[in-house]
């Protein structure tokens, strides 16, 4: 499958001019990659002005929220309808910078089955707060994926895409990230998971990616030891040199 990088800008930048010279920047340089696909999911308030008209094979737009109701009294909410007229692909959900917010398991799985629905494309980021010697977080990573993927039926699966995001590697020196070789094991843990939900076929067509202080000097290891399916990168997406690297060097891992 095709490696999948996706640039998480968070709340950055904050003017539209900034925004639009990134991702104009970086489009024009990902063109004519074979075998990567790379989203950047932007604030939503410039989703409407970064809107690509219509999706193509390498460059996709993702948004970092949804609502679960297409329409009506939800003040500051936004539709996945609206998303898709955007021609918006990707949805990041369960993010834990939205966790810590307050959001739980019940809201992200009717987050996710409305994506679906819509024949969006959520990202489902489940990762442990802190990890523990004996291993009692690996719960928490499987309540997650269960509690997030609940009734979403073996059709859907094909658009699903998990993020493996461990909190504690997130916005750190990329020192502190996670090893390639500690993700490939989290990522089986998490694939054995998907499996006894979906089947190990089609568990087997899920993307999962790596998240938490992804960088040009560590992505290697992660898409070859660690044989991810794809990198959800903060900072290192808004750096549209490295970003641009990032999607070369994932286009080039078979
Ligand atoms: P950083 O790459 O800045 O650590 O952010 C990771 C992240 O949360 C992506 O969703």
């Amino acid at each position: 499958m095709k490696k999948l990088i996706v640039g998480n800008w968070k709340l950055n930048p904050t003017n539209l001019a900034e925004a639009k010279k990134i991702q104009t920047k970086i489009r024009q340089k990902v063109t004519g990659l074979r075998n990567v696909k790379v989203v950047i999911c932007p604030p939503t308030a410039y989703l409407s002005a970064l809107s690509l008209g219509r999706s193509n094979s390498i460059f996709s737009l993702g948004a970092q929220e949804v609502f679960w109701k297409e329409a009506g009294p939800y003040t500051g909410q936004t539709s996945p309808l609206i998303l898709k007229d955007l021609n918006v692909s990707f949805v990041i959900i369960g993010h834990s910078e939205q966790r810590d917010l307050g959001e739980n398991d019940e809201q992200i799985n009717l987050k996710l089955r409305v994506v679906l629905d819509y024949g969006l494309r959520p990202i489902l980021c489940v990762g442990e707060k802190e990890r523990d010697d004996s291993g009692y977080y690996l719960a928490q990573i499987k309540r997650q994926l269960e509690d997030g993927l609940e009734k979403v039926s073996k059709k859907m699966v094909k658009q699903l895409v998990i993020a493996y995001e461990p909190v504690w590697a997130i916005g750190q020196d990329q020192r502190k990230a996670e090893t390639p070789t500690s993700f490939l094991q989290h990522a089986l843990f998490i694939r054995k998971t998907l499996s006894s939900l979906f089947g190990p076929a089609e568990a087997q067509k899920i993307p999962i990616l790596y998240g938490g202080s992804v960088t040009i000097k560590n992505a290697e290891g992660f898409l070859t030891q660690g044989q991810a399916d794809g990198l959800l990168v903060g900072r290192e997406s808004l750096i549209i040199p490295n970003f641009v690297a990032l999607a070369k060097l994932a286009n080039q891992i078979k």
